[in-house]
């Protein structure tokens, strides 16, 4: 028997988040997701996560240690050779990270920590540094205001073992370091099962353009044999608890596209409660992901890339508390080839 996606497999104890996906219910460090985003800047998070993980300190890390990671990194960009031209965000931050220096000798739980504050702190740098870059323009200072670009980079900053933290934690279990994880991670989320989904969200609410549409060009899609993009979930039988947070934080926005958002949501788990009546298919976190992030002016291509630089914390979390255990992770598999 073999089990391709590894679903219910459980492969590790954590104590970093956990999803409920019958009830919809994320709690990240032992706090609800929606009382983290209210609550919480992301740096706060951050630390949670991994002090949550197992770092040593953490708690007590001071907003200037990750300025001092942010201040290494924008030094750090002119020596990126081409890894900014490249046109795919997830691409030039996975070949930036990886010009990042892991922390000399074995692999420790100090070497750990190090190399978390190292890559939370670059993300931004580079993902921002290749976003202006593309856009001919010059780079500009951060702006503390955007509260919703916060809550969103709380949302998402850990959920469980998801493909791309079972990748860094299977990197992390073969004794490598940290920074090696989350370039595998970044990897793994590109893809658009998994983080590469709000960017074709938003073509979606754009093909669609008015709430009357919605029905008709949904049924398009279905009928071209094509997934809607931002519906269904691997774990969740319900709507991801993730999207009514991002919902919420849209609406002082004043976002153009929230109305239609809706009214295609609203299309789209109907249509889907028809034609696949046995599997519940409801918003998943991609949906207002897209509405936020445009809503908060960031191009539709630099999507996938700022979810990675918040899930990179968790990704740094989930390999300091995989060391704990020491073991590989070494799955088997089903010959089914020729033999002599
Ligand atoms: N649109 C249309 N049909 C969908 C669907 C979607 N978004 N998501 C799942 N389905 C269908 C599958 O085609 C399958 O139908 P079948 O049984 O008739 O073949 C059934 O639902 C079960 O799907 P399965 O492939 O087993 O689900 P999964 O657990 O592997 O999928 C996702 C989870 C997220 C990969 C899937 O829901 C998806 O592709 N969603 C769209 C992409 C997306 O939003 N990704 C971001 C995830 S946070």
């Amino acid at each position: 028997m073999t089990n391709p996606g590894l679903e219910g497999v459980v492969v590790a104890e954590t104590s970093i988040s956990d999803v409920d996906g019958e009830r919809g219910r994320l709690v990240i460090a032992g706090v609800d997701v929606e009382q983290l985003a209210a609550a919480t800047a992301f740096e706060g998070a951050a630390r949670q996560v991994l002090a949550a993980g197992g770092a040593p300190g953490a708690d007590s890390l001071t907003a200037a240690a990750f300025g001092v990671a942010r201040t290494a990194a924008w030094q750090l960009v002119p020596r990126l050779g081409d890894a900014l031209d490249q046109p795919d965000g997830m691409d030039a931050l996975r070949t930036a990270l990886a010009h990042l220096r892991p922390g000399a000798g074995p692999v420790s739980v100090a070497t750990d920590t190090a190399d978390a504050i190292a890559a939370i702190g670059a993300a931004p740098v580079f993902v921002a540094a290749w976003s202006r870059r593309r856009a001919g323009q010059p780079p500009v200072a951060p702006d503390p205001t955007v509260r919703a670009l916060d809550a969103y980079l709380v949302t998402v900053i850990d959920h469980a073992m998801s493909a791309s933290t079972f990748t860094a934690r299977v990197i992390a279990s073969t004794a490598s370091d940290l920074i090696s994880a989350v370039v595998g991670a970044v990897g793994a989320l590109k893809g658009p099962l998994h983080g590469g989904a709000p960017g074709p969200v938003l073509d979606m609410l754009d093909a669609i353009g008015a709430p009357e549409r919605a029905e008709l060009w949904l049924a398009g899609e279905l009928a071209a044999d094509r997934r809607i993009m931002g519906m269904g979930h691997r774990v969740y039988r319900v709507r991801d608890p993730r999207a009514a947070v991002l919902e919420a934080a849209v609406r002082p926005l004043a976002s153009p596209r929230l109305e239609l958002a809706r009214a295609v949501e609203r299309a789209a788990a109907e249509i889907l409660r028809v034609k696949k009546p046995d599997r519940v298919l409801a918003a998943n976190v991609e949906f207002y992901t897209a509405v936020l992030l445009d809503a908060v002016g960031l191009p539709r291509d630099q999507f996938s890339a700022t979810f990675a630089v918040s899930r990179i914390a968790g990704w740094a979390a989930h390999v300091i508390e995989q060391r704990r255990t020491g073991r590989l992770i070494r799955p088997a598999s089903h010959y089914v080839g020729a033999l002599p």
